[in-house]
């Protein structure tokens, strides 16, 4: 098989990256390990910003977004007993909107499927071949198993957008590239529940017993989360322990109460930040997750992974209309200077949100300091809520 851009992975990287190559004219085809079921099933992220809808609508793909997804203008920072509300609008005249990630992928499928477009679900075995290749001599190559035949595309291209545990980042030689990370002695718990939303906005609680998060899915479903042992297992948290849990970290004496339902999804994440530079080796770049993870506290994952292939597609135009390389050159450059910002500000929100078993009395204090600051200070809640909806 012979493609212009070979991608590996269908996240919302490499189905947006297909998806915006192909309204330039220029041919992919997608390569995922898992079936077309399980992509558009598995619960993940939820916001997103405004650059991120803004790409989704120019690219055609926002229709189902605009009608179902929940657009946000402020949102809440509860601790010490009170909640602050932050307006984003009234301070970044932006905001977010609550789509869940899997309707995301959902709406990018059918868009590249309804093109005519190729993705070949559940390859194994998927290879990376001389993505050092020099140009106009050899090309590179994926090669993979697909319905138990050994396939081999060759393409000028091959972008990996296969996430934290994919094979691209690995075939780039280690003395070649340098990994930045740090882990967090936490998790989040995070569960799905059938009730109607117990805030119109997000809210993101602070207390000793640790981090929770109130987020929705839809008028009939909320999304909630709890710091956690990340070595923690769901089978230790029954229904009612869960429910204790949230009630103790959120609610205050202002009255205002969380919604119970019946919970349908249970699970538990890690947390890292993470990110390898330079994100291109010769014919091979990374798009999202497969170069960069942020904890969730920011909600900038999907956003990041969204932003990197519109640069991505940008440059790939440019080589193909005009035969120039310079956006190539540039783009692990220009992506990192988004990505460290994102990664600043979620290690921020992080460190300012959760608990940290080992904070001494002090450091406790100076962290309840800087949340008053934040909700206090119009400078300070500008400066988060601009990183917030993705305001530069
Ligand atoms: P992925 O979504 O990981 O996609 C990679 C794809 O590649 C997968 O489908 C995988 O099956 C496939 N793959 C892997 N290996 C191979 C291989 N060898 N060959 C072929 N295919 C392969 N981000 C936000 O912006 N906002 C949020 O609110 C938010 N909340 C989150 C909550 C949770 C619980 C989690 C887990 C994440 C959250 N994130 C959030 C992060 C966000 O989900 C990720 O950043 C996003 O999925 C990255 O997209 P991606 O396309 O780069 O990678
Ligand atoms: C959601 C996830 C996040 O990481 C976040 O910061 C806010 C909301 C969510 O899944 O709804």
């Amino acid at each position: 098989m012979r493609t212009q851009v070979a991608i590996v992975g269908a996240g919302p990287a490499g189905l947006l990256l297909s998806h915006l190559l192909h309204l330039n004219g220029i041919e992919s085809i997608v390569l995922e390990t898992r079936s077309r079921l399980d992509i558009e099933a598995t619960i993940r992220a939820g916001v997103l910003e405004q650059g991120s809808m803004d790409i989704l609508n120019d690219a055609g793909v926002g229709e189902r977004m605009r009608k179902e997804g929940a657009l946000h203008h402020g949102v809440e920072f509860a601790f010490g007993g009170r909640r602050h509300r932050i307006d984003l609008l009234e301070l970044t005249g932006k905001a977010i909107t609550v789509y869940p990630q899997h309707e995301v992928i959902i709406d990018l499928v059918a868009a590249r499927l309804a093109a005519g477009g190729q993705i070949l679900f559940e390859t194994g075995e998927v290879a990376l071949h001389n993505i050092d290749a020099q140009r106009d001599t050899e090309r590179p190559a994926v090669s993979f198993v697909h319905q138990g035949e050994a396939r081999r595309i060759e393409a000028d291209f091959v972008i990996g957008c296969d996430g934290f545990h994919g094979v691209s980042r690995p075939a780039i030689p280690a003395n070649l590239r340098q990994d930045f990370q740090r882990t967090y002695p936490f998790g989040w718990f995070g569960i799905l529940v059938e009730s109607a939303p117990s805030s119109d906005e997000l809210i993101y609680a602070q207390h000793e017993r640790g981090f929770a998060l109130v987020s929705t899915r839809s008028p009939t479903v909320q999304r909630l989360y709890f710091q956690c042992d990340p070595k923690d297992h769901v089978d230790n948290w029954s229904d009612d322990r869960i429910w204790a849990e949230l009630h103790a970290r959120l609610e205050h004496d202002d009255g205002w109460k969380l919604n119970e339902g019946r919970i349908f999804q249970k699970g538990i994440i890690g947390m890292r930040s993470f990110v390898c530079a330079p994100m291109r080796h010769k014919r091979l770049f990374l798009a999202g997750d497969a170069a960069h993870i942020v904890p969730p506290t920011g909600a900038k994952g999907m956003n990041l992974a969204i932003s990197d292939v519109k640069l991505l597609s940008q440059a790939l135009e440019r080589f193909y209309k005009q035969g120039s390389e310079d956006g190539l050159e540039r783009y692990s450059d220009e992506a990192l200077k988004r990505i460290w910002r994102a990664e600043y500000f979620s290690w921020w929100m992080t460190r300012m949100l959760h608990t940290f078993a080992d904070a001494s009395p002090f450091e406790r204090q100076v962290q309840r300091a800087e949340l008053e600051n934040v909700v206090a200070s119009r400078a300070m809640s500008t400066a988060l809520a601009e990183n917030y909806v993705g305001a530069f």
